[in-house]
């Protein structure tokens, strides 16, 4: 599936999976107010592959909490499947960028995949079916028993993978999941990603610091200002839906989208917003 212009300018309300409107967050304590979110308007349509980028500090983590339902908005509304999110939704799963922390240490690999089954109430033998399924979609089979402090940190990074598909969930929301890993490792991760999200149609919103990355994975990239943060640009990526990390990468056509959305980016740093 390809981005059209019209999705790239949300205007699929009537089959959007995900409707960020006016969003804004202000963080309030007793002595200081930090606006980390202004105003972000977006739409995902369903089965919909879209990547967030920004500067650090921007929002991104802000953003998708809010969306999570874990952070409640000052203002502003996220609507999930035509409902609004006022806790954390059912049919979500989220991936964060700490595996260390997302992880239970005393748990096994088996146990942690098997976790949220259990407190949605999947059934014994459905809920070994599914962990089954994630562990081999991950390539985790052989290691079910083993706890995640024997395991490195791009295998964690695959259970928490592996929790998030067993799960079976309608949107799956990831926040830099592959920061902490090393190269190699992320671009296994990148391509086990495109192939989950094509195999199973799930929505994907994938936040990264990683210009090259958004364009890799993405149908189309959302380009964050810095704090308090706007849509300085929505970009269709027009590349071939086959990404391969060789072929995709030596494309001009990437070279270009990646040129465009780092001038953008440093724009951004620079305080320079979108007119809105
Ligand atoms: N709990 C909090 N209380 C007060 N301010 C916060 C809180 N969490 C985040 N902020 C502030 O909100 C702004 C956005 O933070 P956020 O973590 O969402 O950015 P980010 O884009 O995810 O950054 P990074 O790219 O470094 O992960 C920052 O100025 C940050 O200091
Ligand atoms: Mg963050």
């Amino acid at each position: 599936m390809t981005a059209t212009p019209a999705d790239a300018i949300g205007e699929h309300t009537t089959t959007a999976m995900l409707d960020v409107r006016r969003l804004q967050k202000i963080y309030q304590s007793k002595d200081r107010s930090v606006e980390a979110v202004r105003e972000l308007t977006f739409t995902v349509g369903a089965g919909e592959f879209v990547c967030i980028v920004g500067p650090s500090g921007a929002g991104k983590t802000t953003l998708l909490k809010c969306i999570a339902g874990l952070l409640g908005a000052t203002s502003g509304e996220v609507v999930l499947q035509g409902n609004p999110v006022t806790g954390p939704p059912a049919g979500m799963a989220v991936v964060f960028q700490e595996y260390g922390r997302s992880l239970f240490p005393w748990m096994t690999v088996r146990q942690n995949v098997e976790l949220p089954l259990k407190e949605k109430r999947v059934a014994k033998a459905q809920r070994r079916r599914l962990v089954d399924d994630a562990l081999a979609a991950v390539g985790l089979a052989e290691v079910h028993d083993s706890h995640p402090w024997q395991l490195s940190g791009g295998m964690q990074q695959r259970v928490a993978i592996a929790r998030a598909v067993a799960y079976e969930p309608n949107i799956l929301l990831m926040d830099e999941p592959f920061a902490a890993v090393d190269a190699q490792t992320r671009a296994d991760l990148e391509d086990l990603v495109l192939t989950l999200w094509k195999r199973l149609g799930v929505t994907i919103l994938f936040v990264t610091h990683d210009i090259d990355e958004s364009v890799y994975l993405g149908q189309r990239v959302i380009v964050l200002s810095n704090s308090p943060t706007v849509v300085l640009e929505e970009v269709p990526i027009d590349l071939p839906g086959d990404r391969d990390q060789l072929t995709t990468r030596s494309q001009a056509r990437f070279t270009e989208l990646r040129a465009r959305i780092y001038a953008r980016i440093q724009e951004a740093k620079k305080g320079r917003r979108a007119a809105v």
